[in-house]
């Protein structure tokens, strides 16, 4: 069978395990007073522009590859489940840390996410509380959508790999 390239693969597992690190210090985060959040929230603010900008650089390098041929067994209703996932996932996976960067630029107090002490990235909209009202919420609201892709997504690679009988994770393992 035929697989993504060493890029590809890189930009997946990379990407991949910093969402699911994302999800979780926001997670372990929500159980904590609102004084001890920082912990977990600044971390969690520069792997989200991280993701960004490597999700940014993945859709331009993916938009001049094209994947590999999916196999023959893997034709109509399948394959259109598959390629809608992969592109809901590219819509949620730029809309939620846009909307997180946007929601503290434009809340005026929280200072620019700062990148070890080397940089600080500042998304300076000015003080917008509407604004900063609407994308927190489709930051929150994002989230649910996003878990529930990546269930189906595993799940799908899983029953093509052991149900279906078909070595299909090789496709996007180096
Ligand atoms: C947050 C986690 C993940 C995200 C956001 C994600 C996203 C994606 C996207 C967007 C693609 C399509 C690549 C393209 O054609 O441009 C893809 C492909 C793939 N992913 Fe993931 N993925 C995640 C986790 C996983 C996990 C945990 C597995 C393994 C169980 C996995 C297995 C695969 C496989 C096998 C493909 C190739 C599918 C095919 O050949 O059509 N992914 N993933
Ligand atoms: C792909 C990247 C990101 C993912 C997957 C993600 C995920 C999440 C999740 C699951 C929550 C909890 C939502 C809830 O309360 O139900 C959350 C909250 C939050 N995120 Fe993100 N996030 C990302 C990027 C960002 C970025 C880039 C920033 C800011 C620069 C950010 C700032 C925040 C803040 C401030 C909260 C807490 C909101 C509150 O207090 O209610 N996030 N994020």
């Amino acid at each position: 069978m035929s697989k993504y390239n060493k890029i590809a693969i890189l930009f997946h597992w990379t990407i991949a395990i910093l969402i699911v690190a994302n999800i979780l210090l926001a997670t372990l985060a929500e159980d904590l007073p609102r004084a001890g959040r920082a912990v977990y929230m600044n971390p969690h603010k520069v792997i989200g522009i991280s993701i960004l900008i490597l999700t940014v650089g993945r859709i331009l390098w993916r938009l001049g590859h094209r994947p590999p041929t999916l196999p023959g067994q893997l034709a109509g209703l399948q394959a259109t489940a598959g390629r809608t996932v992969h592109v809901l996932f590219y819509i949620i996976i730029v809309l939620m840390p846009l909307t997180g960067w946007l929601m503290i630029g434009a809340n005026g107090k929280a200072a620019p996410v700062d990148f070890f002490g080397l940089f600080t990235a500042d998304l300076a909209v000015g003080k917008n509380a509407a604004l900063a009202e609407v994308a927190h919420n489709g930051h929150e609201f994002l989230a649910t959508p996003l878990i529930i892709l990546i269930g189906l997504h595993v799940l799908g690679a899983l029953k093509h790999q052991f149900i279906d009988r078909m070595p299909f994770l090789q496709r996007m393992w180096p």
